[in-house]
């Protein structure tokens, strides 16, 4: 495995699973110690990254609270010395009621928005003061309900269009001062996100895409990981589709 992040501090939020979790353990495996934001109280994947020789830890914070995000990039300075690279990943759809634009509840609405968006505005606001000076890389998680039309997923779309937006309004205030922000929007990945969907739903998002299969952390972490490191130095702004061609197959006429 090549090091593009030796030397380097990422901070990684939703990392206890899922993409998050994929992306910690690629930047470390690659050299970043880490420093992983998540809800729950479990450090198993910082302890991970530890047992194999690299350096991480764990905070358990709610990227939702303005002083969660500080205690998290007081860890990562305090204990590595700096932020270089963020990855904004934590996120959730609509666990407490439907996601129909009609039967949305505020609170669903709230809930959804407040992790997906307000997260992320808060995650970049607590890190671009630290990597001013110094540069830096930030990858924000989207998804393709930001750029179709999805059933039952009207909280989640506005949360993840905004992110889209964001990253692009970002981009263009920092990457003259050296801070580049870039947006992954993936297909359907084979994470805890999906426990409870039934065979069929899992065989409809598996059609959907032109690669026949789900995508896995390891698809999106490999994506973030170039969008993270220097080798990604001309792309600021971009969306990037990661989706086994579904936006291509679904345009298809
Ligand atoms: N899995 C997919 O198919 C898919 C597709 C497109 C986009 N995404 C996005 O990718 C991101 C990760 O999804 P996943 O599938 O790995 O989900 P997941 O549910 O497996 O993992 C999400 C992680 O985020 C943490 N988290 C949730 N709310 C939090 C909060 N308020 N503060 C801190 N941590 C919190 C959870 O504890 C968990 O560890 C999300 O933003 C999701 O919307 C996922």
């Amino acid at each position: 495995m090549v090091s593009r992040f030796e030397g380097r501090v990422a901070v990684v939020t939703g990392g206890v699973q899922g993409i998050g979790q994929g992306i910690a353990l690629r930047l470390a495996a690659e050299g970043a110690a880490v420093v992983i934001g998540d809800l729950q109280d479990d450090d198993s994947t910082a302890r991970r990254i530890v047992a194999d020789g690299g350096r991480a830890a764990h905070v358990v914070m709610d990227v939702r609270r303005p002083g969660d995000w500080k205690r998290l990039v007081d860890e990562a300075v305090g204990g590595f010395g700096g932020v270089d690279v963020l990855g904004n990943v934590a996120g959730v759809t609509n666990t407490i009621g439907p996601d129909n634009v009609v039967e949305l509840t505020e609170a669903g609405w709230n809930h959804v928005v407040d992790t997906d968006l307000k997260g992320v505005w808060l995650g970049m606001q607590a890190v671009i003061p630290r990597m001013l000076g110094g540069g830096g890389a930030i990858v924000n998680i989207a998804s393709m309900a930001a750029l179709k039309g999805l059933e039952n997923l009207a909280a989640y779309s506005a949360a993840k269009g905004g992110v889209v937006s964001l990253t692009q309004q970002v981009a263009m205030e920092y990457s003259p001062r050296g801070i580049r922000v870039n947006c992954i929007c993936p297909g359907t990945i084979d994470t805890p996100i999906l426990a409870g969907i039934t065979d069929e739903m899992r065989a409809n998002f598996t059609d959907a895409h032109l690669i026949p299969r789900l995508g896995t952390p390891a698809d999106i972490a490999a994506a973030a990981a170039f969008l993270l490191s220097d080798d990604a130095s001309f792309c600021t702004g971009e969306i990037l589709p990661v989706d086994g061609g579904w936006n291509t197959k679904g345009s298809a006429g």
